[in-house]
């Protein structure tokens, strides 16, 4: 058992003043939902992978590993879940490592990587899931980790709202299930701590990340907005705050589809509660849309006595070549 005793640093939100000017980063949108979900995990993912909450969207983690790793670097996942990040990694012959702090799903994610070596991915039988909690990363890596995971992909829990499965009883209406992480008492989930503990969490694991990647390396966090009671939580906003309190240099503010294009349009693919949340909010006169995407933020690790802002900006426009070029 994990020590769930961490006092987390009730925090203020971070304010504009913590964000970056947006329009100066360059943006790029990634068409990673063309095939379902369920056809993208299928064969790769055990069927255990199923009742995580909150899974990444596999190809999201690839378009990122494929485009800021070559093949044989490290790629680290410090919130690992079912390890996507380290699958879709290690199919593209990368190198990877994952914390996560949930017992069940580090066995999930363990019994993935046994699936991805039985199918042949390089570096599969070295890959690793460690058990604990990312806000002590840099006590988790082994010293030989440390400084060279060229690439984190990664997302922060956001609570039970948008996630989990749904079935249909007849005659007992609809039963939400898969939709909660672990122990809700256990205060080292940052899915159990409020929204101002969860900022202030994964401001700390940014903070790490800092320290253990390798001078150059892409940060990459997926992230939603969501809607309380329909007001708008501008979660990637924040965590883009939190990043760039953490020390990280922000780079790229991209959208990563999860609806399927088509001819001119986008097909958008929503879960049940999106869709029922939408349709009521409608009918109550709020003219809500369906989210069709995750927001993809990308932040770089400068190297030490780097000077921030040059090296920032030519970046960004190497970035920003590289995005009209693609
Ligand atoms: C959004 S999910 C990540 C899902 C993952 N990308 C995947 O595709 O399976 C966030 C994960 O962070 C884990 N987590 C929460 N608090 C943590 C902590 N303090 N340290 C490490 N992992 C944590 C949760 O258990 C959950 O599996």
């Amino acid at each position: 058992m994990l020590d769930s005793s961490h006092s987390v640093r009730a925090t203020a939100l971070p304010t504009t003043a913590d964000v970056p000017n947006l329009d100066d980063l360059p943006l790029s949108v990634w068409p990673t939902g063309q095939q379902p979900p369920a056809s993208q995990r299928r064969g790769r993912y055990t069927p255990g992978s199923t009742a995580h909450p909150a899974k990444m969207l596999p190809a999201v983690a690839a378009h990122a590993i494929a485009h800021y790793t070559r093949p044989g670097d490290l790629v680290l996942d410090p919130m690992c879940g079912i390890g996507t990040t380290l699958v879709e990694a290690l199919h593209l012959g990368r190198r990877a490592i994952g914390v996560e702090y949930e017992p069940h799903w580090v066995d999930v994610a363990c019994a993935n990587l046994d699936l991805a070596d039985s199918l042949g991915a390089s570096f599969a039988g070295d890959a690793r899931v460690l058990h604990g909690d990312a806000r002590q990363l840099a006590t988790l890596l082994s010293p030989e980790a440390i400084g060279r995971a060229a690439l984190v992909v990664t997302s922060p829990p956001y609570g039970p709202s948008t996630h989990g499965q749904v079935s249909v009883i007849p005659g007992g209406g609809v039963q939400k299930y898969h939709h909660l992480y672990g122990n809700l008492l256990d205060r080292g989930n940052l899915a159990n701590i409020g929204h101002h503990r969860l900022l202030a969490g994964f401001e700390r694991i940014l903070a790490a990340l800092a320290d253990v990647l390798r001078p150059g390396a892409h940060v990459v966090i997926t992230v939603r907005p969501w809607r309380e009671h329909a007001e708008l939580i501008d979660l990637p906003s924040q965590i883009l705050a939190c990043g760039t309190r953490a020390g990280l240099v922000p780079v790229e503010r991209c959208v990563a589809l999860l609806g399927r294009v088509a001819g001119d349009g986008l097909i958008a693919r929503g879960s049940f509660f999106q869709r029922d949340f939408i349709r009521k909010q409608r009918d109550a006169g709020l003219p809500l849309h369906l989210i069709a995407h995750e927001d993809v933020l990308v932040f770089c690790v400068l190297p030490a006595g780097s000077n921030v802002a040059t090296q920032a900006a030519g970046h960004a426009a190497d970035a920003a070549g590289e995005t009209r070029a693609a």
